[in-house]
């Protein structure tokens, strides 16, 4: 059987087995989503950030683009205690970061970030043909609301006690990631730090323990990685640093030049950007201790970050990036797809199937 085959690429109608990672932080955009579609893969866009008006015209602007699957994908968890408080001791760490890019210090908003329970039901309306989420398993309620409308559902584990806990849910797969990716290290029955599995360990242990499709994100950027993935059994894989350099993603330029730098090297699991545990390049922010909470945290750095993509300050914002960054080569999501496809068909015609007892 040919690896394109695999249990989610027949369920979804896809001709090549491979997600594009949804991004958060607006860095997602529906050309990329739609490229990827329009490839044979499953494209993805982050929303999290988005409030209901705007993922209803997220899902218009890929469907003008695409008529292939999409995955729209949200945060299940999206405030931790105290993330919703702006201290004086927050406003003193910013204050030298405000006066060395030229900035006033914000005024305060009304809410930091978007509401999980307020965000779902245009989700619902919009009615993605995939759901996919992070930060935990949404309520039985709208589990079945996705079975009544044929979402495909699509959790995330960083252990296999959450890949359980979701298939024990009714999810329809499991992305299990591991700690090489890309972005926030999204646990959700346990802190983060206990949960840093790498991909070699945690794909087949989450693989014995799930009747359900298990796709495989974390340090995947080439055909080497999928091969690698598929043999450990992960029916799929999802990759995210790969896309996030490619130009139709919504990443800046600065960003995206920086991941094929040789600050590329180096990357780190810090809380310094939004409170939360996430893993981007080693810069000068991403070694400071965060004052707050997600995701007031990450409004106080959004809120340089504006000025230091303008001023090219890279020391000064995100940088987010998974341990495989300098193994990727493409700049354009339509070749990566195809160089993905062409190093894996060329592997598999070459492994011969092995028979265990
Ligand atoms: C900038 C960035 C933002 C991300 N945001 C999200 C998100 O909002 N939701 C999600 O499910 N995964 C998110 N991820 C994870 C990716 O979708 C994907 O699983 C991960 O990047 C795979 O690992 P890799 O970077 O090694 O390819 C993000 C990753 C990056 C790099």
């Amino acid at each position: 059987m040919s690896w394109r085959e695999s249990r989610l690429a027949h369920r979804l109608g896809l001709t090549v087995p491979i997600v594009q990672g949804p991004f958060g932080g607006g860095l997602s955009s529906p050309v990329l989503a739609a490229t990827v579609s329009n490839s044979g893969g499953l494209g993805s866009f982050g929303a999290h950030q988005l409030t209901p008006d705007q993922i209803g015209r997220v899902a218009e602007e890929i469907r003008a683009l695409t008529d292939g699957p999409f995955a729209l994908n949200l945060w299940v968890g999206d405030r931790d205690p105290e993330g919703d408080h702006l201290t004086d001791r927050a406003l003193e760490w910013l204050r030298p970061y405000c006066q060395e890019l030229g900035l006033e210090m914000p005024k305060t908003p009304e809410r930091y970030g978007q509401l999980f329970e307020e965000q779902i039901p245009a989700l619902l309306e919009a009615s993605p043909a995939v759901f996919s989420f992070v930060y935990g398993i949404p309520s039985r309620q709208i589990l079945e609301e996705c079975r009544n409308r044929e979402i495909f559902t699509l959790g995330t584990a960083t252990s296999e006690k959450e890949a359980v806990a979701l298939e024990q849910a009714g999810v329809d797969a499991v992305v299990a990631t591991g700690l090489e990716a890309g972005g926030h290290r999204v646990s959700f029955l346990e802190k983060a730090e206990n949960c840093l599995m790498g991909s070699m360990s945690l794909i087949p242990r989450v693989v014995d323990r799930v009747t359900i499709p298990v796709i495989a994100a974390g340090g995947i950027a080439d055909g080497r990685g999928i091969v690698a993935a598929m043999a450990l059994g992960a029916d799929a894989v999802q990759i995210g640093t790969a896309f996030l350099a490619c130009h139709e993603s919504a990443a800046p330029q600065v960003h995206r030049e920086a991941l094929f730098s040789e600050q590329a090297a180096t990357t780190v699991l810090t809380r310094a950007f939004t409170g939360r545990l996430a893993r981007g390049l080693a810069n000068r922010l991403s070694r400071e201790q965060p004052p707050l909470a997600y995701p007031a945290q990450a409004w106080i750095t959004g809120y340089l970050k504006r000025a230091a993509i303008l001023q090219g300050r890279t020391d000064l914002m995100s940088l987010w990036a998974g341990q495989s960054a300098p193994l990727i080569r493409h700049h354009n999501a339509a070749d990566l797809i195809t160089s993905l496809r062409q190093e894996v068909d060329k592997a598999y015609s070459a492994i011969r199937p092995i028979q265990v007892n």
